[in-house]
């Protein structure tokens, strides 16, 4: 008996074929066979931004856009972000499993000694500009590191494998701190190992001239919650890089590297940046309806809002809005959380955004948290890239493991001329 599939009649040729199904997917590759004639390439699916192809199979993070769920190795993000802390989840995330207290301790441990730098790294940050967006000197110097580090280069090695994981999610916070600290013109802090791992980092960011400098525990709790928040959202642009850097075998540094550029975009983790500038543009709750006119408008769109996955509440931004209050106890209120909760309100009564499912997404929120812990906007993208690099990791280890896996290569749909001969330059005419 045949496979229950999905059976194509195609009208062209009048063949029916049975193409397998298997989690609701057809293998683009069965779609080969459909010709017209013999020598045709065949049939293939044509899906710019992949709004509708699987490239894995993935068993590290789920979204239920529609629900409004997102769960990382089956644990809802609710309940990660309430219990876990952030290297408690990154060890979830890379390993399977929530690890028992010995091993959280080990891991711990292991990460934390990790997280200085070689002293020449602080050379390169020296020679950025003293007005250099700190995630271009993020970028460049994860980068960097796979030069540092030419054991990289063996991935395929469990234990290299592993000590690069532990180098870079020892390292980036370090990196992150040395980049802000170089655009403010600052000497750079060691890491202390003392500390936790985002009270480390807010220590390397903000310690002065008072070596009694700790940080404050609300606020490394708030930001430690954001790093669970952010750790992985399965295959998201810069992920979807990851793996496509990683499928080539290149190093963990450097794909890492490609990951946080994708990052860097207004439309991915650059989104909170923006939606801060929005806030500023808007200046006031009652000139909320005007914005909202002219997005409706087309002039733009509202930032923080919308989602390729999320049809719903995206969890996130709820467990973010819960978490500022707790910030603004430590710093006082943020006027601009005011003008987003009416910006909120009003698009969620109105048609618009009603019909398009447009809801706020975890950026909505994160700026204005962010910006009451005295972060700058142009450091935000930064602190999203620190958790996501562990979520990356994990995303390349899988992808490395998969036998399905292959130098990612997409297909095109060639529109351009057919073949002509070369012009000889005396007789080239002007483009129209
Ligand atoms: N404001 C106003 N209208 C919007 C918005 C928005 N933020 N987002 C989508 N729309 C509208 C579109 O104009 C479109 O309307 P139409 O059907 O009348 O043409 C419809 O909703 C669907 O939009 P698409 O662009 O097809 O949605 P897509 O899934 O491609 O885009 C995206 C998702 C990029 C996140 C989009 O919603 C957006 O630009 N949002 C603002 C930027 C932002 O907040 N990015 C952060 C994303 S979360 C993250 O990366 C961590």
């Amino acid at each position: 008996m045949q496979t229950p599939g999905l059976r194509v009649h195609d009208e062209r040729t009048g063949k029916e074929y049975n193409l397998p199904v298997q989690d609701d997917c057809i293998r683009a590759m069965d779609l080969r066979q459909i010709k017209v004639n013999p020598d045709d390439f065949g049939m293939m699916a044509y899906d710019p931004a992949f709004t509708n192809t699987a490239s894995c199979r993935s068993a590290i993070t789920v979204i239920d856009g529609e629900r409004g769920i997102l769960r990382y190795r089956g644990y809802p993000i609710e309940q990660l972000a309430g219990k876990a802390s952030f290297l408690e989840v990154a060890y979830l995330l890379l390993h399977g499993e929530l690890p028992t207290e010995t091993e959280l301790r080990t891991w711990v441990s292991q990460v934390t000694h990790h997280t200085m730098v070689h002293e020449n790294i602080k050379k390169f940050m020296d020679g950025f500009h003293h007005d250099a967006h700190p995630m271009g000197m993020l970028i460049s110097t994860v980068a960097a590191l796979s030069t540092f580090y030419p054991d990289a280069k063996n991935i395929r090695d469990p234990e290299a494998r592993k000590l690069q994981i532990l180098r870079l999610v020892g390292k980036m916070p370090t990196l992150a701190a040395y980049a802000y600290r170089h655009s403010v013109g600052l000497p750079y802090v060691y890491p202390d190992n003392n500390l936790d791992y985002a009270g480390n980092f807010l220590r390397m960011l903000w310690k002065m001239g008072d070596n009694s400098y700790a940080p404050d525990p609300i606020l490394a709790r708030a930001l430690d919650i954001l790093f669970v928040l952010h750790a992985d959202h399965e295959q998201n642009c810069s992920t979807n890089v990851m793996r496509a850097v990683g499928s080539s075998n290149a190093d963990p540094y450097v794909a890492t590297a490609g990951a946080a550029a994708a990052l860097y975009g207004p439309l991915h983790g650059g989104a909170n940046e923006a939606v801060l500038v929005m806030l500023d543009e808007i200046g006031s709750v009652d000139r909320v309806p005007e914005y909202i006119k002219r997005v409706k408008d087309g002039k733009f769109r509202l930032m923080g809002f919308g989602h390729r996955v999320y049809k719903n509440y995206d969890p996130r931004a709820r467990i973010i809005k819960k978490t500022a209050e707790e910030v603004f106890e430590v710093t006082g209120r943020n006027p601009k959380l005011d003008i987003a909760l009416e910006l909120e309100r009003v698009a969620l009564e109105d048609d618009y955004f009603v019909q398009r499912k447009l809801y706020p997404n975890v950026d909505f929120y994160s700026g204005i948290i962010y910006q009451a812990m005295g972060f700058t906007p142009d450091i935000f993208t930064v602190l999203f890239a620190i958790p996501r690099t562990v979520g990356w990791l994990a995303q390349w280890q899988e992808m490395l493991d998969d036998p399905d896996q292959k130098i990612a290569r997409p297909r095109q749909i060639y529109t351009g001329a057919a073949k002509r001969d070369f012009i000889p330059m005396a007789q080239r005419k002007p483009a129209a």
